[in-house]
């Protein structure tokens, strides 16, 4: 297990600049579907586990383990998306997100730090955490999109 996580982060480290290069020269409608569709996958892992704290479905804390630790790798894969070649493509990105790009990559810095506490507490498979983490996730998809969503 351990030998295999080294291997994946030498991997990683091999990959991570050049695999960025190459998705900046993604073009910008594809760029465009591809932040939509990692968003689309938080929404699918961010919504079990709220349903899970709101009492709607039982409380699985192998399946809040599984769906944060998906929650937090993917809330580090959508900004290269918004890339400023993306500007004219038909989006619900508001205008700003490529003006007030300091404050949006700080919203996006937002929703990586509070997924890594909810993945952390998720993963020790503690609920009274996971429920004090979960609120700071939804409130940063939410404070972003309020600033940058087009309604
Ligand atoms: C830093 C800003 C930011 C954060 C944080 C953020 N989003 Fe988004 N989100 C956006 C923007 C901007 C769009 C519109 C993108 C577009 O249309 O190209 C969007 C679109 C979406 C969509 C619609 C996707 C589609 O197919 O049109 C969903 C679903 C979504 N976000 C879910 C989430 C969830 C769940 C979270 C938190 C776990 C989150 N977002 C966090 C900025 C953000």
């Amino acid at each position: 297990m351990r030998t295999k996580l080294l291997a994946t982060a030498v991997m990683v480290a091999a990959l991570g600049g050049a695999s960025l290069e190459a998705m900046a020269q993604a073009k910008p409608d594809v760029l465009v579907k591809q932040r939509q569709a990692v968003m689309t996958l938080q929404g699918k892992y961010l919504g079990p586990i709220g349903g899970m704290l709101k009492g709607n479905i039982p409380y699985n804390a192998d399946v809040v383990a599984l769906n944060a630790t998906f929650l937090e790798n993917l809330a580090r894969m959508p900004w290269d998306g918004f890339d400023a070649s993306t500007k004219g493509e038909k989006s619900k990105a508001k205008a700003e997100t490529f003006t007030d790009t300091a404050k949006f990559k700080a919203a996006a810095e937002t929703l990586e730090a509070e997924t890594a506490k909810l993945g952390a507490v998720a993963r020790a498979k503690n609920e009274a955490g996971v429920r004090a983490a979960f609120g700071g996730v939804a409130k940063a998809c939410g404070a972003c999109h309020d600033a940058y969503r087009e309604k």
